[in-house]
């Protein structure tokens, strides 16, 4: 955590030859046109996508509308490329890059700037889809989840399966329309709230993708687990849904050659693309609050797959 917050240290690694390998690999890049490249590149192989731009969490109300700003921008590019027509490319959104933590109506700040989002997404003919952060940010963003869908009903959730209560938020979420990506976790959370064991949490995200899969909504499948991948190919025909009524997700750079078989098999196989200048606090954080992270990523360097 220290690291990430280290100017000297951030010097030193945004400046070494082997940094800009690593980063190119996870990050489209720093600028829009290098979203909307990767996501032309991704788009011409048959793969969906959902860009994040990597805005820090925010105490500062010039930086929330910054973030704003850099979404309404990114999404009229898109739409200029002809990319965002259908949802092919669509946008994932932090509320913590928005302002939801900012004192006294950091809530309503959020709600505001993300309503601006969805409003220019849906001129782009596309969807947003509110990323989840740390537990204590849960009831705030499904909160402001169910405010957004009143207008914008395709806004996505985003749910861990780490967490206890995800089972009880799926069986809330699973109705018609109502897109829902599920993913493991990824911040370090206490006992009380979160599985700690990896295989518990494995099996809890096959109880909740079962309720998913079961009910009227959209299951988006968040991981790179072969057993889970499994899963939800065979729960998906056991419920007898048609390949457009799900689809799988993966991260920029994570199991390329698994999600273009994927995508080649007819699934619908979306890529999420992280971009922008915040790369460096994006990777160290993710590898500092959850040592599993680091692994993951030195293991997407080294894997074949
Ligand atoms: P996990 O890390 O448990 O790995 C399981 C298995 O997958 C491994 O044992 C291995 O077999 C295989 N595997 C993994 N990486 C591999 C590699 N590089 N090569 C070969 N095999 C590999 N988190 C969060 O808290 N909030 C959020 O909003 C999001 N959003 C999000 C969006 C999308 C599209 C994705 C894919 C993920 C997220 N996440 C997230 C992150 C998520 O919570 C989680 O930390 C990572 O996806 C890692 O978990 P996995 O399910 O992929 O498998």
């Amino acid at each position: 955590m220290g690291l990430s917050r280290s100017t000297k240290v951030r010097d030193v690694v945004e400046k070494a030859p082997i940094s800009r390998d690593v980063v190119n690999r996870f990050v489209a890049g720093t600028t829009t046109s290098d979203a909307v490249r990767t996501a032309r590149e991704l788009d011409g192989t048959g793969r969906l996508v959902t860009i994040d731009f990597l805005g820090e969490d925010t105490l500062d109300r010039a930086q929330a509308i910054a973030t704003r700003d850099a979404y309404l921008d990114l999404l009229a590019d898109l739409a200029d490329a002809g990319l965002s027509d259908g949802g092919r490319v669509e946008v994932s959104l932090k509320l913590s890059a928005l302002g939801q933590a900012l004192p006294r109506d950091g809530r309503k700040i959020s709600l505001d700037y993300a309503r601006s989002v969805c409003e220019a997404a849906a001129i782009a003919d596309t969807t947003v889809t509110l990323d989840m952060e740390d537990h204590t940010t849960t009831d705030a963003t499904l909160e402001t989840l169910a405010a957004l869908r009143k207008d914008f009903p395709q806004t996505g959730a985003v749910l861990q399966a780490y967490l206890r209560r995800t089972e009880a938020d799926c069986r809330d979420l699973a109705y018609a329309g109502s897109r829902v990506r599920l993913c493991k976790g990824a911040y370090a959370e206490p006992s009380s709230v979160a599985f700690a064991d990896k295989g518990e949490v494995d099996m809890n995200y096959v109880k909740c993708l079962r309720v998913l899969m079961e009910g009227e909504g959209y299951p988006m499948v968040a991981s790179h687990d072969p057993r889970i991948i499994q899963i939800a190919g065979s729960l998906a025909d056991k419920n007898l849904r048609a390949p457009e009524s799900f689809e799988f997700q993966m991260l920029y750079g994570i199991r390329p050659k698994e999600q273009q078989r994927l995508a080649d098999a007819g699934h619908r196989m979306r890529v999420y693309v992280p971009f922008g200048d915040e790369w460096y606090g994006y990777l160290m954080r993710r590898m500092a609050e959850r040592p599993a992270n680091t692994a993951f990523f030195v293991r997407a360097l080294t894997s074949r797959s």
